[in-house]
């Protein structure tokens, strides 16, 4: 503190850093209502500084230097918006060992070395604030870690992805193929020029072991995850999910089972009668299943200057508080457990399989039976049209063991009267 004003750093000033800039501008007043103290934003680090200087009234705050903002004492609070591991990591881990609290959006960060960074926070009894690092302005990690403690969580279910909301809603919608969705999602600036984070499910990957670690207690990484993005889709699968009642989108999908954790990312079928089927556009939403509160949904903006600046806000505000009431480091780390992550082979699941045949007798017994003989029971088989010679199967199988079904295709791939298998989606 300095001159009874609490003193605040912003570690990066692109599009998150700046939606804080101008969200602790906006509060300023409201702030001192509500803490009876000013938040003063008193540093910013940057690399390029005259990028910098347009965006803010006062230059003088700006700098290159961290260890100016680690040796200042009077800075309390650090904000970190650079992302990145390095030198991301190495500046929180610096700063909280000089006893400064830290507020951060690092999903990257955390999902690789969150456990270190909580250890150390707790070390310090300073607090480690993270609520924009999973679906943006969503309220979501508070809730877990305070309101929805008392439970069980048996279940997370999210669609955490923002940009690969947006193009399957597209494909869906507007009959669009991938490249074109993701060609308008660019335009429109929802995905980044290199968009692999995104399309390939690490993005989502990364916020799901984040829910996983808390929901159940026991750490969850980015590398526990199994990983499968949305570049495979087409509209025809889309199609033809909607004509089943199902809609497709990328699921982060964490469970707590009696044998372990199952946490994995890939788009799936979903009914769309549950709720997560009607989240749109680059909507996100989660969707926990704890044994005390049922069912709960956590919808709203994932990503996005303002969204990620009013989930920062709000936890540099709970740090302050908490600074003021001599109580940091009150809410630290909560895996306590240790669960072992399950194999992907060993769990259960439903897939919906799209392949093309030979157009003749007897092809379908001979598909039915290297299902039968590998125990993946069918749902529904369903021939959707021919096109020359060759007729289109839509299968979908009953809950299989993972490795059975796998096992089924690798046969199915072997044989001649299959020319080719098109798609494979899980069903929720
Ligand atoms: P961004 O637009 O690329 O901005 C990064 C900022 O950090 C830039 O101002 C950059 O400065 C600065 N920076 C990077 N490395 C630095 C270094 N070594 N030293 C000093 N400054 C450095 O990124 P962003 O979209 O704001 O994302 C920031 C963080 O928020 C990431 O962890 C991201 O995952 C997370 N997040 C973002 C969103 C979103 O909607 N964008 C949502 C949720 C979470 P220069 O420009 O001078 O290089
Ligand atoms: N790229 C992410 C999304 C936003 O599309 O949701 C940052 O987490």
């Amino acid at each position: 503190m300095k001159n009874n004003k609490m003193q605040v750093a912003l570690l990066g000033l692109g599009t998150v850093g700046t939606g804080v800039y101008k969200v602790l501008k906006r509060q300023k007043n409201e702030m001192v209502q509500k803490l009876g103290v000013e938040i003063e934003l008193a540093k910013i680090l940057v690399r390029n500084v005259e990028k910098a200087k347009e965006k803010v009234e006062d230059p003088s705050i700006i700098t290159t230097n961290w260890k100016e903002i680690l040796e200042d004492d009077t800075i309390d609070i650090i904000v970190e918006v650079m992302g990145g591991i390095e030198p991301a990591r190495t500046y929180i881990l610096e700063a909280l060992r000089k006893g400064k609290n830290i507020v951060t959006a690092n999903k990257d960060l955390i999902a690789v070395d969150g456990r270190i960074l909580m250890d150390t926070a707790k070390e310090n009894q300073r607090d480690f604030l993270y609520e924009a690092a999973v679906a943006g302005g969503i309220p979501i990690i508070s809730p877990l870690k305070q309101s929805l403690y008392a439970n069980c969580i048996e279940e997370v279910i999210g669609i955490v992805n923002g940009t690969t909301n947006f193009i399957l809603t597209k494909m869906a919608e507007e009959n669009m193929e991938f490249e074109d969705a993701l060609k308008l999602a660019t335009e429109l600036g929802y995905a980044e020029a290199d968009p692999t984070a995104d399309i390939e499910g690490l993005d989502a990957a990364r916020k799901v072991a984040i829910l996983a670690s808390i929901a159940f207690n026991s750490r969850v990484t980015f590398q526990d995850v199994y990983i499968e993005g949305i570049t495979h889709i087409t509209a025809r699968d889309i199609r033809y999910a909607r004509e089943m009642g199902c809609e497709i989108k990328l699921l982060g999908v964490a469970r707590n089972r009696e044998e372990g954790i199952e946490v994995s990312v890939h788009p799936m079928l979903i009914d769309s009668r549950h709720p997560l089927a009607s989240v749109n556009d680059s909507f996100n939403a989660v969707f926990i299943r704890g044994d005390a509160v049922g069912d709960a949904m956590f919808y709203g903006r994932g990503a996005g200057e303002l969204p990620t600046a009013s989930a920062i806000v709000g936890d540099i505000f709970n740090v302050a508080q908490n600074i003021i009431m001599n109580c940091t480091g009150r809410i630290h780390c909560t895996c306590y457990k240790s669960l072992p992550i399950r194999k992907m082979d060993d769990i259960v699941s439903r897939f919906f399989m799209r392949m093309y045949v030979d157009d003749r007798p007897g092809v379908l017994a001979s598909v039915t039976s290297v299902f039968g003989n590998n125990n993946v029971s069918i749902e529904q088989f369903i021939q959707k049209r021919k096109s020359g010679d060759l007729a289109e199967l839509v299968v979908i199988t009953e809950d299989v063991l993972e490795h059975d079904f796998n096992d089924s295709l690798r046969i199915l791939k072997t044989m001649s009267m299959i020319k080719e298998i098109s798609s494979v989606i899980r069903v929720y």
